[in-house]
Protein backbone atom coordinates (compact mmCIF):
# COMPACT_ATOMS: atom_id res chain seq x y z
CA UNK A 1 0.00 0.00 0.00
CA UNK A 2 1.46 3.16 -0.82
CA UNK A 3 1.28 6.25 1.70
CA UNK A 4 -0.63 9.53 0.87
CA UNK A 5 2.01 12.02 -0.48
CA UNK A 6 3.55 14.23 2.21
CA UNK A 7 2.35 18.02 2.06
CA UNK A 8 5.24 20.78 0.86
CA UNK A 9 5.52 22.80 3.90
CA UNK A 10 7.59 25.66 2.21
CA UNK A 11 7.81 27.01 -1.05
CA UNK A 12 10.54 29.26 -2.71
CA UNK A 13 9.69 30.71 -5.86
CA UNK A 14 11.35 33.41 -8.05
CA UNK A 15 9.85 36.78 -7.43
CA UNK A 16 7.14 37.55 -8.76
CA UNK A 17 5.93 40.57 -10.76
CA UNK A 18 2.20 41.96 -11.05
CA UNK A 19 1.59 42.56 -14.50
CA UNK A 20 -1.37 44.84 -13.77
CA UNK A 21 -2.21 47.16 -11.17
CA UNK A 22 -3.77 50.20 -9.90
CA UNK A 23 -1.71 51.86 -7.47
CA UNK A 24 -3.53 55.66 -6.97
CA UNK A 25 -2.41 58.70 -5.95
CA UNK A 26 -1.89 60.82 -2.48
CA UNK A 27 -2.86 59.18 1.20
CA UNK A 28 -4.47 55.87 -0.92
CA UNK A 29 -0.78 55.41 -2.90
CA UNK A 30 0.52 55.65 0.24
CA UNK A 31 -1.53 53.14 2.50
CA UNK A 32 -1.74 50.79 -0.72
CA UNK A 33 1.76 50.42 -2.42
CA UNK A 34 3.78 48.92 0.41
CA UNK A 35 1.32 45.68 0.23
CA UNK A 36 2.31 45.17 -3.61
CA UNK A 37 5.94 46.07 -3.07
CA UNK A 38 6.38 43.50 -0.36
CA UNK A 39 5.39 40.39 -2.38
CA UNK A 40 6.04 41.78 -5.99
CA UNK A 41 9.71 42.83 -7.31
CA UNK A 42 7.72 45.23 -10.23
CA UNK A 43 4.55 46.11 -10.86
CA UNK A 44 2.91 47.54 -14.24
CA UNK A 45 1.12 50.64 -12.81
CA UNK A 46 -2.09 51.52 -14.54
CA UNK A 47 -2.14 54.96 -16.09
CA UNK A 48 -6.12 55.55 -14.70
CA UNK A 49 -5.68 58.42 -12.17
CA UNK A 50 -7.90 61.79 -12.68
CA UNK A 51 -6.38 63.33 -14.91
CA UNK A 52 -4.73 60.50 -16.92
CA UNK A 53 -1.09 59.87 -17.61
CA UNK A 54 -0.90 60.45 -20.86
CA UNK A 55 2.49 62.53 -20.90
CA UNK A 56 6.17 61.12 -20.34
CA UNK A 57 6.43 64.19 -17.75
CA UNK A 58 2.72 63.16 -16.02
CA UNK A 59 4.21 58.71 -15.71
CA UNK A 60 8.16 60.20 -14.53
CA UNK A 61 6.53 62.27 -11.61
CA UNK A 62 3.58 59.29 -10.89
CA UNK A 63 6.73 57.10 -11.30
CA UNK A 64 8.98 59.56 -8.32
CA UNK A 65 5.22 59.81 -6.27
CA UNK A 66 5.02 55.88 -6.10
CA UNK A 67 8.73 55.35 -5.15
CA UNK A 68 8.53 58.37 -2.52
CA UNK A 69 5.78 56.49 -1.05
CA UNK A 70 7.80 53.32 -0.02
CA UNK A 71 9.93 53.00 2.73
CA UNK A 72 12.36 50.87 1.03
CA UNK A 73 12.89 52.63 -2.57
CA UNK A 74 15.61 49.35 -3.78
CA UNK A 75 13.28 46.83 -4.06
CA UNK A 76 10.25 47.87 -6.24
CA UNK A 77 10.19 48.94 -9.73
CA UNK A 78 6.87 50.22 -10.97
CA UNK A 79 6.87 49.86 -14.63
CA UNK A 80 4.76 52.64 -15.80
CA UNK A 81 1.64 52.72 -19.09
CA UNK A 82 0.49 55.73 -21.06
CA UNK A 83 -2.96 55.81 -20.96
CA UNK A 84 -4.75 56.32 -24.53
CA UNK A 85 -6.95 58.38 -25.88
CA UNK A 86 -8.59 59.92 -29.02
CA UNK A 87 -5.78 62.40 -29.33
CA UNK A 88 -2.66 60.82 -28.17
CA UNK A 89 -0.18 61.82 -30.03
CA UNK A 90 2.30 58.37 -31.50
CA UNK A 91 5.46 61.03 -31.25
CA UNK A 92 5.41 61.31 -27.93
CA UNK A 93 4.61 57.63 -26.90
CA UNK A 94 7.11 56.36 -29.22
CA UNK A 95 9.91 58.54 -27.78
CA UNK A 96 8.55 57.48 -24.04
CA UNK A 97 9.08 53.83 -24.83
CA UNK A 98 12.16 54.59 -26.42
CA UNK A 99 13.64 56.62 -23.55
CA UNK A 100 12.58 53.72 -20.77
CA UNK A 101 9.44 56.13 -19.59
CA UNK A 102 6.28 53.70 -20.97
CA UNK A 103 6.84 50.29 -20.76
CA UNK A 104 3.47 49.92 -22.72
CA UNK A 105 0.04 51.61 -23.27
CA UNK A 106 -3.39 51.16 -22.50
CA UNK A 107 -6.52 51.15 -23.57
CA UNK A 108 -9.87 51.84 -22.09
CA UNK A 109 -12.37 51.73 -24.30
CA UNK A 110 -14.22 54.95 -23.25
CA UNK A 111 -16.63 54.95 -20.01
CA UNK A 112 -15.85 51.21 -19.84
CA UNK A 113 -14.89 51.62 -16.07
CA UNK A 114 -13.19 53.54 -13.42
CA UNK A 115 -11.74 56.70 -14.76
CA UNK A 116 -12.25 55.67 -18.30
CA UNK A 117 -14.09 58.72 -19.27
CA UNK A 118 -11.02 59.84 -21.45
CA UNK A 119 -10.39 56.51 -23.23
CA UNK A 120 -10.77 55.89 -26.89
CA UNK A 121 -13.66 56.23 -28.34
CA UNK A 122 -13.38 54.30 -32.21
CA UNK A 123 -10.30 52.62 -32.27
CA UNK A 124 -9.49 53.46 -35.79
CA UNK A 125 -9.19 56.74 -33.95
CA UNK A 126 -5.76 55.77 -32.66
CA UNK A 127 -4.14 53.28 -35.44
CA UNK A 128 -1.49 55.58 -36.19
CA UNK A 129 -0.32 55.25 -32.43
CA UNK A 130 -0.85 51.30 -32.95
CA UNK A 131 1.45 51.71 -36.54
CA UNK A 132 4.39 52.69 -34.16
CA UNK A 133 3.96 50.61 -30.96
CA UNK A 134 3.67 47.65 -33.55
CA UNK A 135 6.69 49.03 -35.37
CA UNK A 136 8.85 49.93 -31.60
CA UNK A 137 7.34 46.66 -30.57
CA UNK A 138 5.58 48.06 -27.79
CA UNK A 139 3.01 46.12 -25.85
CA UNK A 140 -0.59 47.17 -25.98
CA UNK A 141 -2.78 46.42 -22.86
CA UNK A 142 -6.36 45.91 -23.55
CA UNK A 143 -9.37 46.52 -21.10
CA UNK A 144 -11.16 43.93 -22.87
CA UNK A 145 -15.39 45.27 -23.03
CA UNK A 146 -17.36 46.85 -25.40
CA UNK A 147 -19.33 49.52 -24.06
CA UNK A 148 -22.42 49.23 -25.84
CA UNK A 149 -25.44 49.62 -23.31
CA UNK A 150 -27.42 47.36 -25.69
CA UNK A 151 -24.82 44.33 -25.03
CA UNK A 152 -25.77 42.38 -21.68
CA UNK A 153 -22.60 43.28 -19.41
CA UNK A 154 -21.67 39.43 -18.65
CA UNK A 155 -21.51 39.32 -22.73
CA UNK A 156 -19.38 42.56 -23.26
CA UNK A 157 -15.69 40.80 -23.03
CA UNK A 158 -17.00 38.06 -25.59
CA UNK A 159 -18.36 40.68 -27.96
CA UNK A 160 -15.16 42.79 -27.53
CA UNK A 161 -13.10 39.89 -28.95
CA UNK A 162 -15.78 39.69 -32.35
CA UNK A 163 -15.78 43.53 -32.95
CA UNK A 164 -12.45 45.20 -31.85
CA UNK A 165 -9.79 42.71 -30.62
CA UNK A 166 -9.87 40.68 -33.65
CA UNK A 167 -9.60 43.91 -35.64
CA UNK A 168 -6.62 44.68 -33.80
CA UNK A 169 -4.33 40.94 -34.23
CA UNK A 170 -6.13 41.30 -38.35
CA UNK A 171 -4.49 45.12 -38.80
CA UNK A 172 -1.51 44.48 -36.32
CA UNK A 173 -0.59 41.14 -36.44
CA UNK A 174 2.55 41.96 -34.77
CA UNK A 175 1.89 44.23 -32.52
CA UNK A 176 2.42 42.96 -28.89
CA UNK A 177 -1.04 42.68 -26.73
CA UNK A 178 -1.77 41.27 -23.63
CA UNK A 179 -5.70 41.03 -22.58
CA UNK A 180 -6.05 42.39 -19.26
CA UNK A 181 -8.04 40.46 -16.45
CA UNK A 182 -9.56 37.59 -18.94
CA UNK A 183 -13.06 36.04 -17.25
CA UNK A 184 -14.28 34.22 -19.87
CA UNK A 185 -13.55 30.61 -21.62
CA UNK A 186 -13.97 32.54 -25.47
CA UNK A 187 -11.16 34.84 -24.31
CA UNK A 188 -9.03 32.07 -23.32
CA UNK A 189 -10.18 30.62 -26.23
CA UNK A 190 -9.01 33.17 -28.15
CA UNK A 191 -5.65 33.92 -26.45
CA UNK A 192 -4.45 30.28 -27.06
CA UNK A 193 -5.23 30.39 -30.72
CA UNK A 194 -3.13 33.18 -31.49
CA UNK A 195 0.58 33.77 -31.83
CA UNK A 196 3.06 34.42 -29.56
CA UNK A 197 2.61 38.25 -29.12
CA UNK A 198 -0.74 37.48 -27.58
CA UNK A 199 -1.30 36.76 -23.92
CA UNK A 200 -3.43 37.61 -21.19
CA UNK A 201 -2.90 38.49 -17.49
CA UNK A 202 -5.23 36.45 -14.85
CA UNK A 203 -6.58 38.15 -11.28
CA UNK A 204 -7.03 36.30 -8.12
CA UNK A 205 -10.74 36.88 -7.77
CA UNK A 206 -11.57 35.86 -11.27
CA UNK A 207 -10.16 32.82 -10.40
CA UNK A 208 -11.96 32.33 -7.13
CA UNK A 209 -15.31 34.13 -7.62
CA UNK A 210 -17.49 33.41 -10.16
CA UNK A 211 -20.71 35.87 -10.59
CA UNK A 212 -23.17 34.30 -7.50
CA UNK A 213 -20.39 35.51 -5.05
CA UNK A 214 -22.08 39.03 -5.64
CA UNK A 215 -25.50 38.23 -4.88
CA UNK A 216 -24.64 35.86 -1.63
CA UNK A 217 -27.59 36.02 0.17
CA UNK A 218 -27.73 39.76 -0.60
CA UNK A 219 -25.80 42.70 -2.93
CA UNK A 220 -21.94 42.05 -2.22
CA UNK A 221 -20.32 44.96 -3.41
CA UNK A 222 -16.70 43.84 -2.55
CA UNK A 223 -17.30 41.13 -4.80
CA UNK A 224 -17.98 43.52 -7.71
CA UNK A 225 -14.91 44.26 -10.37
CA UNK A 226 -15.06 45.05 -14.16
CA UNK A 227 -14.78 42.93 -15.83
CA UNK A 228 -17.46 41.55 -13.77
CA UNK A 229 -16.94 37.92 -12.90
CA UNK A 230 -18.88 34.98 -14.99
CA UNK A 231 -20.68 31.87 -14.94
CA UNK A 232 -18.58 29.24 -13.03
CA UNK A 233 -17.77 27.20 -16.11
CA UNK A 234 -15.63 30.81 -17.13
CA UNK A 235 -13.58 30.47 -13.85
CA UNK A 236 -12.87 27.19 -14.42
CA UNK A 237 -11.48 27.96 -17.82
CA UNK A 238 -9.63 31.17 -16.14
CA UNK A 239 -8.33 27.97 -13.49
CA UNK A 240 -7.32 25.71 -16.58
CA UNK A 241 -5.57 28.79 -18.36
CA UNK A 242 -3.83 29.66 -15.34
CA UNK A 243 -2.65 26.59 -14.20
CA UNK A 244 -1.69 24.97 -17.77
CA UNK A 245 2.23 25.86 -18.18
CA UNK A 246 1.20 27.91 -20.88
CA UNK A 247 3.33 30.81 -21.08
CA UNK A 248 0.55 32.87 -22.51
CA UNK A 249 -0.94 33.32 -19.39
CA UNK A 250 0.54 35.34 -16.30
CA UNK A 251 -0.18 36.89 -13.31
CA UNK A 252 -2.31 40.01 -12.67
CA UNK A 253 -3.77 41.53 -10.28
CA UNK A 254 -5.99 43.92 -10.87
CA UNK A 255 -5.97 45.50 -7.10
CA UNK A 256 -8.20 48.02 -7.31
CA UNK A 257 -8.59 49.73 -3.96
CA UNK A 258 -11.73 52.03 -3.40
CA UNK A 259 -12.61 52.93 0.17
CA UNK A 260 -15.49 51.13 1.86
CA UNK A 261 -17.72 54.04 1.78
CA UNK A 262 -17.67 54.07 -2.17
CA UNK A 263 -18.03 50.65 -2.39
CA UNK A 264 -20.46 50.18 -0.16
CA UNK A 265 -23.14 52.66 -1.71
CA UNK A 266 -26.27 52.63 -4.16
CA UNK A 267 -23.83 52.96 -6.90
CA UNK A 268 -20.79 51.30 -5.92
CA UNK A 269 -17.17 51.43 -7.41
CA UNK A 270 -15.72 48.61 -9.93
CA UNK A 271 -12.61 47.04 -7.99
CA UNK A 272 -11.34 43.98 -5.68
CA UNK A 273 -8.46 45.21 -3.28
CA UNK A 274 -6.58 42.13 -3.24
CA UNK A 275 -2.87 43.53 -3.23
CA UNK A 276 -2.20 42.31 0.89
CA UNK A 277 -2.59 38.59 -0.03
CA UNK A 278 -2.53 38.41 -3.59
CA UNK A 279 0.24 35.90 -3.60
CA UNK A 280 -1.28 33.66 -1.08
CA UNK A 281 -4.21 33.57 -3.03
CA UNK A 282 -2.96 32.33 -6.29
CA UNK A 283 -0.92 29.73 -4.12
CA UNK A 284 -4.07 28.33 -2.61
CA UNK A 285 -5.20 28.37 -6.37
CA UNK A 286 -2.60 26.48 -8.02
CA UNK A 287 -2.56 23.84 -4.71
CA UNK A 288 -6.30 23.35 -4.84
CA UNK A 289 -5.76 22.69 -8.85
CA UNK A 290 -2.48 20.36 -8.00
CA UNK A 291 -0.45 22.72 -9.67
CA UNK A 292 2.09 24.43 -7.37
CA UNK A 293 4.61 23.45 -9.41
CA UNK A 294 3.60 25.71 -12.32
CA UNK A 295 3.20 28.55 -9.86
CA UNK A 296 6.39 30.19 -10.24
CA UNK A 297 6.06 30.10 -14.52
CA UNK A 298 2.87 31.87 -14.04
CA UNK A 299 3.70 34.33 -11.55
CA UNK A 300 7.35 35.03 -12.36
CA UNK A 301 8.89 34.10 -15.61
CA UNK A 302 5.51 34.02 -17.96
CA UNK A 303 5.20 37.69 -17.49
CA UNK A 304 9.00 38.90 -18.20
CA UNK A 305 9.66 36.47 -21.47
CA UNK A 306 6.39 38.00 -22.61
CA UNK A 307 7.76 41.33 -21.94
CA UNK A 308 11.29 41.25 -22.78
CA UNK A 309 12.36 41.64 -19.29
CA UNK A 310 15.08 39.94 -17.12
CA UNK A 311 13.69 37.43 -15.08
CA UNK A 312 13.85 38.22 -11.16
CA UNK A 313 17.22 36.95 -9.39
CA UNK A 314 15.54 37.07 -6.08
CA UNK A 315 13.13 34.59 -4.48
CA UNK A 316 10.25 34.79 -2.22
CA UNK A 317 9.26 32.20 0.51
CA UNK A 318 6.01 30.87 1.72
CA UNK A 319 5.33 28.67 4.22
CA UNK A 320 2.34 26.34 5.29
CA UNK A 321 0.91 28.56 7.95
CA UNK A 322 -2.49 29.26 7.87
CA UNK A 323 -3.15 33.68 7.52
CA UNK A 324 -6.36 34.65 8.31
CA UNK A 325 -7.11 37.54 6.25
CA UNK A 326 -8.09 40.87 8.31
CA UNK A 327 -12.00 42.45 7.82
CA UNK A 328 -10.45 45.86 7.10
CA UNK A 329 -7.21 47.30 6.41
CA UNK A 330 -6.52 51.06 6.81
CA UNK A 331 -7.17 53.32 3.48
CA UNK A 332 -6.99 57.40 4.23
CA UNK A 333 -8.15 59.50 6.40
CA UNK A 334 -11.59 59.24 4.90
CA UNK A 335 -12.13 55.31 5.16
CA UNK A 336 -10.79 51.75 5.43
CA UNK A 337 -10.39 49.12 2.60
CA UNK A 338 -11.96 45.32 2.79
CA UNK A 339 -9.05 43.21 1.11
CA UNK A 340 -10.30 40.13 -0.75
CA UNK A 341 -10.69 37.13 0.90
CA UNK A 342 -11.44 39.30 4.14
CA UNK A 343 -12.42 37.11 7.03
CA UNK A 344 -11.78 33.99 5.33
CA UNK A 345 -8.02 31.42 6.36
CA UNK A 346 -5.61 30.88 3.22
CA UNK A 347 -3.34 28.14 4.04
CA UNK A 348 0.47 29.78 2.84
CA UNK A 349 2.04 32.50 4.57
CA UNK A 350 4.29 34.98 2.74
CA UNK A 351 7.31 35.05 4.92
CA UNK A 352 9.63 37.29 2.99
CA UNK A 353 12.59 37.06 0.23
CA UNK A 354 15.26 34.80 0.01
CA UNK A 355 18.53 35.56 -1.51
CA UNK A 356 18.82 34.79 -5.15
CA UNK A 357 20.36 31.15 -6.38
O1 LIG B 1 -12.82 46.71 -11.33
C1 LIG B 1 -12.06 47.51 -11.86
N1 LIG B 1 -11.51 48.54 -11.18
N2 LIG B 1 -11.79 47.35 -13.16
C2 LIG B 1 -11.09 48.26 -13.84
O2 LIG B 1 -10.89 48.08 -15.01
C3 LIG B 1 -10.61 49.50 -13.17
C4 LIG B 1 -10.48 49.32 -11.74
C5 LIG B 1 -10.30 50.61 -10.97
O3 LIG B 1 -9.49 51.45 -11.39
O4 LIG B 1 -10.97 50.79 -9.95
ZN1 LIG C 1 -7.31 47.27 -13.99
Amino acid sequence: MSSPPVAVQRLVLRSPDDWHVHLRDRAMLRSVVGYTARQFRRAIVMPNLVPPITTMADAAAYRSRILNALDDRDDFEPLMTCYLTDDSDPEEIGLGFEAGVFTACKLYPAHATTNAHQGVTDIRRIYPVLERMQRIDMPLLLHGEVTDPAIDIFDREAVFIERVFSRIMMDFPALRTVFEHITTADAVAFVESGGPNLAATITPHHLCINRNAMFAGGLRPHAYCLPVAKRERHRLALRRAATSGSPKFFLGTDSAPHLIGQKESACGCAGIFNAPYAIESYAATFEEDGALDRLEGFASEHGPRFYGLPLNTTSIVLERDPVVVPERVAGTSEGELVPFHAGETLPWRFTGFAPGE
